[in-house]
This record gives C-alpha cells, sequence and structure tokens, in this order.
C-alpha cells in the first residue's frame, strides 16, 4: 500500500493505493484561504497539518488492515506558497499564497537584478515564491530577518512527517530560485532576493526517497516507518497519474485555475510568451505549462452572481453546440499568467445585446476559457512543444460541452479518461512506490480512454474567427 497526500489550496487529500495501483480508500479535509486585502491569498501552515492529521486519522480508521501493510508515502501540493520559518522551525507569518498578486512592483525589481528568466527559466511572476520574499523583506523586514526556511507547502507538511527540510525539483523549480536546467539551487537567483542557500531545503527527485516517517507518526496511524517520497508539485504530480512522463504527452486542467501541462525531455522555456518551465517529477524530465488563473473559478463567479452552481450552469446548455457565443469573454477574473503576464488585467464581457440571455453568458464564458487554453496551446507550440492531443481533467471537463469547446478552440484532441481518480494525490502515492523501489515503467502508467474528443471540423471556421475577436479585444483593452 502506497499513500498519497496532496496539499490543495481548498482541502488536504490522502488517498491510498495498492500495489497494482489501485485506489483503495480516501479521505479529505478542507482548508479555507484567508484575504486579508484584495489581491492577497494566505493561509495557516499549521491549518495544512491539522488538515493532514484529520484526513489520514479519518484514513487509518476506515482502512486499519491496509495501512499496516503501507510501504510508502508521497507528497504533492499546490504550488509556489511562500512558508517562512524561524529557526525553532516554526512559521513566522501565513504562507503567502500562489494566487496572491501583492508582489506585483517586486517583479520588476527582481528582473532587473538577477537573470531569473535565463537561469530560472521563466517570467518572474506575482505568483511565484521570489518575488514574496522579496515584499516580504520590503513590508516585513524584521520577519525577513528571522527566516532560518523558506518552504513550500508540502514540504512543510514534509517536516511534520520527517523531521527534514526537503523539497523536490519540480515544486522547487516554481520558487525561481532553482537553476532548472541543472536541477540545483542557483546561488545568483538566491543573492539576488538577499537570501542564501542554507535558507533553502535539500533537494531530491520526486520519485527519490527524502526521509522516513518519525516514530511517532507512525505508531499513531499503526503503520511501520516508511519511506516518504520527494513528491512532486500538484500539476507534475497529476502528469505522473496519469503515466504523462514522456515528451508529446500532456493534460489540460480545468480546475479553479486552468494547467495545460506538456512533458519535455529538455529545458524548454519561452519566457516572451510567460510559458512556465519547470522540472518533472522524475529525473531528467522536465515540463512546460501554460496556466489560466481563472478557468473553472470564471464560471463559479457567473454562478454566484446568479444563484446557481457550476453544473447548473454548464447544464443550460446543449453538449454539442452549434458555433461560438456572439458574447466575447475575456476571464482574467484574477489576473492572467499566460500567455500575458499580467497581474493587474481584467475581466471583461463584450458583444452584448438585447435579447441576450443568462445560457448566453454562460456560452460566453466557456468559450472565453477556451480561448485562454488556445493562448496557452500556442505559447507551447512557439517553445518547441508538440502534442496533439491531451488528457481533459478537473471538475469542468465532466461538462462535454465544455470539452467540445475547448478542443475546437485549442485545435487539440482531448482525451477522457476512464472514471477514477488521477489526480495529483494518486500521482502523489506513485511516487511513493518509486521511492519505495517499484518500477517506474509498471507504476506511471497512462489511464484507459473513455472517449476521444476531437476538433469538431464544422465548428472550426466559427471558433477561429471568435478566437480573432477574443484576441482582438484583448489588444483594444489592454492598451
Ligand atoms: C502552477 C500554479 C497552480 C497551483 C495550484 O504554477 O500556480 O497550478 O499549483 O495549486
Amino acid at each position: 500500500m502506497f499513500l498519497g497526500l496532496d496539499i490543495g489550496t481548498s482541502g488536504v487529500k490522502a488517498l491510498l493505493i495498492d500495489e497494482r495501483g489501485s485506489a483503495v480508500g480516501q479521505a479529505h479535509a478542507e482548508l479555507t484561504v484567508q484575504r486579508p486585502h484584495p489581491g492577497w491569498s494566505e493561509q495557516d501552515p499549521d491549518h495544512w497539518i491539522a488538515a493532514c492529521e484529520s484526513a489520514i486519522d479519518e484514513l487509518a480508521k476506515q482502512q486499519p488492515e491496509a495501512m499496516r501493510q503501507l510501504r510508502g508515502i508521497g507528497l504533492s501540493g499546490q504550488m509556489h506558497g511562500a512558508t517562512c520559518l524561524g529557526a525553532d522551525d516554526k512559521p513566522l507569518r501565513p504562507a503567502i499564497l500562489w494566487n496572491d498578486g501583492r508582489s506585483a512592483v517586486e517583479c520588476g525589481e527582481l528582473e532587473e537584478r538577477g537573470d531569473f528568466r535565463g537561469i530560472g527559466g521563466n517570467i518572474v511572476m506575482a505568483g511565484f515564491t521570489a518575488p514574496k520574499l522579496r515584499w516580504i523583506e520590503k513590508h516585513e523586514p524584521e520577519i525577513f530577518a528571522k527566516i532560518a526556511k523558506v518552504l513550500l507547502p508540502k514540504d512543510y507538511v514534509r517536516l511534520w512527517l520527517t523531521g527534514g527540510h526537503t523539497s523536490d525539483m519540480s515544486d522547487a523549480a516554481g520558487t525561481l530560485w532553482l537553476d532548472v536546467a541543472a536541477r540545483n539551487w542557483s546561488d545568483k537567483l538566491l543573492e539576488a532576493t538577499n537570501l542564501s542557500r542554507s535558507q533553502m531545503p535539500g533537494l531530491v527527485e520526486g520519485s527519490e526517497r527524502s526521509g522516513i516517517l518519525r516514530a511517532a507518526l507512525a505508531e499513531r496511524w499503526g503503520v511501520s516507518e516508511v519511506p516518504v517520497a520527494g513528491g512532486g508539485g500538484d500539476n507534475a504530480a497529476t502528469a505522473c497519474g496519469m503515466g504523462l512522463t514522456k515528451p508529446g504527452t500532456g493534460f489540460l486542467s480545468l480546475g479553479t485555475s486552468g494547467v495545460l501541462f506538456a512533458t519535455t525531455d529538455r529545458f524548454a522555456p519561452n519566457t516572451e510568451a510567460a510559458v512556465h518551465a519547470f522540472c518533472h517529477a522524475v529525473p531528467d524530465t522536465w515540463h512546460q505549462m501554460g496556466v489560466i488563473l481563472s478557468a473553472v473559478d470564471s464560471l463559479t463567479w457567473l454562478g454566484e452572481i446568479t444563484g446557481k452552481t457550476g453544473p447548473e450552469l454548464t447544464a443550460m446548455l446543449p453538449e454539442r453546440i452549434e458555433g461560438p457565443s456572439a458574447a466575447t469573454f475575456l476571464p482574467y477574473l484574477s489576473g492572467e499568467r499566460t500567455p500575458h503576464n499580467a497581474p493587474d488585467a481584467t475581466g471583461a464581457f463584450l458583444g452584448l445585446q438585447r435579447g441576450m440571455t443568462l445560457p448566453d453568458l454562460v456560452h460566453g464564458v466557456l468559450d472565453g476559457v477556451a480561448f485562454a487554453f488556445a493562448d496557452c496551446a500556442t505559447a507551447l507550440r512557439d517553445a518547441g512543444t508538440s502534442i496533439d492531443s491531451a488528457f481533459a481533467v478537473g471538475g469542468g471537463a465532466k461538462s462535454e460541452a465544455w470539452l467540445r469547446i475547448a478542443a475546437a478552440a485549442t485545435g487539440l484532441t482531448l482525451l477522457k479518461p476512464v472514471s477514477g481518480d488521477f489526480g495529483a494525490a494518486f500521482g502523489a502515492a506513485r511516487l511513493g512506490a518509486l521511492a519505495a523501489g517499484a518500477d517506474p515503467a509498471e507504476m506511471l502508467t497512462a489511464p484507459a480512454v473513455e472517449a476521444e474528443i476531437a476538433p469538431d471540423p464544422t465548428l472550426t471556421d466559427a471558433y477561429a474567427d471568435a478566437y480573432a475577436r477574443y484576441r482582438e479585444a484583448w489588444s483594444r483593452l489592454s492598451n
């Protein structure tokens, strides 16, 4: 048995899989996000621990026999969150999360101070960790002076599980302090933020062992002192859950944020179009991502205004739409990363007419998010990636209409996996198995495909026109 633990933004998930990789049991615990100022997003790191404790306690209660056979643990989590610890390993302030936009000014400052694009492979974006530390240095100097270690969310949980300070390459790449090609901390990039290697955790590959479960926790859950794998950032871990570790494979995730992920066999940045170029969670492998900050969140926003849930809204559309909506929607409700790198961008509806009804607006939102994915697909192609198909995952992928629209807008064939759990916790459990000695070729397999949604040729021209309107709207509104 192997345990995957995913520290998400809205909750923690603990998932137990057997040696064949089948899910045996799972438990959840919720988390909330604190937003003390507009654009800020924080969590108390000790709430992650409390949520993990409660989810694993629950799993141990549900599956005592399976837990006794536990042989490895893997971690995954929301990326980029700045978790600053003092010399006593206690958090000095709440963690500043991936979707916190406070450090826009500091991003510009860091671009001047270090070769973050060349060595780190990425534009300095407000979501990443390094500019958050520059913000703390400027606005909370007394806290900055006390920082003994900066950890990422899942690595703070690892500290609790094993007592060690360690990160894995995929998550570490999202700090912007990693030399992504060399898979090692960059002293130059750390110096540019007045930090040093001694304040960073040690590094292992996601599939390597990072430490051993502490005896007290092993006893509490009735398990042995098993190895804990390096694990991965949630996107790299999700890719491991679907066996996407070879170039030419990828996924499109319609979650709160949207991600178009492609595996690469080398470090392949495209900073011009705000592509994320990170290490993968398995050795000698990298990945690119386009990240959309408000994907399903755009629909959630429309639902909050109209008193409906996302599924109620998508159910207003037929499965086979006949063409794009006449309403153009820009989904930049929380700013945007790929391709614009514009933390201050705002959303917009254009082309509204008196006769339009709520389903037209829903259709506009689904189209707008699909066009944001089309922008990501172009950015990845310009960085040398060629993917023709991608697994479709995330809550939004349950909508047949949205998948058809996304296929028409991006030109990608979307692969719907058979029902099952192939998310980040599943990938983390697989990494736990690899750290315990499992064979990667046997463990990192792709799920069976239930349906292939190819771009519908009858929609191609109309969607190309609507995409041109979307691009035009951004270029007018951003100037
Ligand atoms: C990736 C990113 C998000 C978070 C969400 O760069 O910021 O996908 O990892 O958990």
